[in-house]
């Protein structure tokens, strides 16, 4: 496509951006400029946000009423808010005549599935769901060649996202400790991760080119230590379900928060296969032991505005193909259609996983008689009290208003913590012994910190024993041998085995 100065596309046109929520949000300016977006209005409840919007915005408006924000004059809506509120936001934002680049995912029960869909057709506005995954460098080669032929059919499929991101039920994802300091993050404190299924599944989607159409899921209920309580609450469950897709193939599709992050792809075709983890490998000569080889991917002449983009790449692309159909009117690949057949399989997994593994049709909202049946189904995993948080409401407000600065500390110092106390138990075997001294050196660093968050931490257990508070402190305390790295002399001991170490590491 020729290009206008630094303008991917060759277009004058200027396209006037609000962007709605301020967190995630923020990811996407270093693109704006080049694919014609003008950003002018921002909107989040959080001053500190608000703040950081308009350094980089100087003269833009900025607001904490979203009613203010969708009567001010542009185009097109980034929607970041919370994610269970998606649907209620995407429509506000199209009844206000804004085009829509929605965050994931496109919505939380079947009958706000309904009413989006309904809105977004009806509109004739812009409607793009920002799933960003399926554009990295590898997915799309493996997009293109699949389109080409070269894999044949899906037979089978995983896709994972696997991510602990504990400390985010206690911070907002910049980091800043929520406030008032005793209230969980608005989902990501108790939502089931099932519901979070669409970097797993949509790359999977994108490049095949199939859609789901059953689903079923057993239920997970272990969970890692200082995830809010509740056995298939929150993000630290795990959520594995089996989607059957239109072609006949399976796929599994993986989240959790537990520990081992991966973020990997398995693709099996008919004529050959294609796996993305640790870089790009294929087989091909449709055979089991047929020759399996490294390939690399780039994004031809957009490699250097897509590199400099969050998630692979994938943030520049949804931004890109959001602007492309504002002007061009050329589709993108997630239509509000698309985006329904991504967001549904979470919210039928996670019923199923709660029905011991009924299994659930995967309904087609391009189809008015598939959504009638649907459309009153308000079914939704009962959401925690937030603002209440995990203290009784009579509990001194000044000591559980420490709790998530408590909980921040406290989560980066037990990993400090248990990768030192693990990775000792098995330095003989380590390859790169140097590493495990210098998870020592971290902890000694990190200690009189962390003794002191641990006590804070402990103070505050004790105070309110039978709340969930407590038995989240008390599940990280336990996690970091309290009794034995809280005791006088225990920095020492680290110190004399950080020696010794080092001895062996000499021999
Ligand atoms: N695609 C990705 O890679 C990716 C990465 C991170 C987050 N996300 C998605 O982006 C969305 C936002 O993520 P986040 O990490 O910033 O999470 P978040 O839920 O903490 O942030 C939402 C922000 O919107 C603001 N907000 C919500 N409703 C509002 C309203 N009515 N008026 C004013 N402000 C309002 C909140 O104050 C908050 O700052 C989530 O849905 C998440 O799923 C996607």
């Amino acid at each position: 496509m020729a290009r206008k100065s630094d303008s991917v596309f060759n277009a004058d046109k200027r396209i006037r951006l609000g962007i709605w929520g301020l967190g995630r949000g923020m990811s996407f300016y270093r693109a704006c400029q080049a694919l014609n977006f003008d950003v002018v209005a921002g909107c989040d409840y959080n001053a500190h946000m608000r703040e950081r919007f308009l350094e980089a915005n100087p003269g833009a408006f900025a607001t904490d009423d979203a009613d203010a924000f969708l009567s001010a004059d542009f185009d097109a809506v980034l929607l970041a808010t919370f994610c269970p509120a998606h649907a209620d936001d995407a429509v506000a934002c199209l009844e206000a005549g804004k085009h829509v680049l929605s965050e994931v995912t496109a919505f939380h029960t079947m009958a706000e599935g309904v009413r989006l869909v309904e809105a977004a057709e009806k509109s004739r506005l812009v409607y793009n769901l920002a799933e960003n995954y399926p554009f990295s460098a590898a997915q799309m080669y493996v997009a293109r060649r699949w389109k080409e032929g070269l894999f044949g059919d899906l037979m089978y499929a995983e896709g994972e996202y696997v991510h602990e991101i504990r400390s985010l039920a206690y911070t907002h994802i910049d980091g800043v400790p929520i406030e008032p300091g005793y209230a969980l993050h608005n989902w990501r404190s108790w939502l089931n991760f099932h519901y979070y299924c669409t970097h797993s599944l949509g790359p999977i989607m994108v490049a095949s080119g199939t859609r789901p159409v059953r689903v079923v899921s057993l239920p997970g209920t272990q969970s890692i230590p200082g995830y809010p309580p509740g056995r298939t609450m929150g993000m630290g469950t795990i959520a594995p379900s089996l989607i059957t897709m239109d072609n006949g193939a399976v796929v599994r599709n993986l989240m959790g928060g537990t520990t081992n992050d991966v973020h990997q792809f398995r693709y099996w075709g008919t004529k050959g296969s294609a796996e993305i983890g640790h870089g790009l490998f294929l087989r091909l000569g449709g055979g089991g032991g047929a020759p399996k080889l490294e390939v690399t991917a780039d994004w031809g002449e957009m490699t250097p505005l897509a590199e400099k983009m969050g998630h692979g790449g994938g943030d520049f692309w949804v931004l890109y193909y959001f602007a492309r159909q504002i002007l061009f009117g050329e589709p993108a690949p997630w239509d509000i259609h698309s985006a329904a057949d991504v967001t549904i399989p979470g919210i039928l997994a996670y019923r199923s996983s709660q029905e011991n593994g009924q299994p659930y049709d995967v309904p087609d909202f391009r189809n008015k008689a598939e959504r009638d049946a649907w459309r009153n189904d308000e079914f939704a995993q009962p959401r925690y009290d937030v603002k209440k948080g995990c203290f009784p409401r009579t509990a001194d407000k000044r000591l559980t208003g420490r709790f998530n600065t408590i909980m921040k500390g406290l989560l980066r110092q037990l990993t400090v913590y248990r990768a030192y106390a693990d990775w000792i138990q098995v330095f003989d075997e380590v390859v790169d012994r140097a590493r495990v001294v210098e998870l020592a050196d971290a902890l000694i660093k990190v200690y009189p910190d962390m003794r002191r968050t641990m006590r804070q931490a402990r103070r505050l257990a004790d105070a309110y024993p039978r709340s969930d508070g407590a038995r989240v402190l008390n599940s990280v305390l336990e996690a970091m041998d309290e009794q034995a790295t809280g005791r006088a002399g225990f920095l020492e001991r680290v110190k004399k085995e950080r020696a010794r170490l080092k001895r062996k590491l000499r021999r």
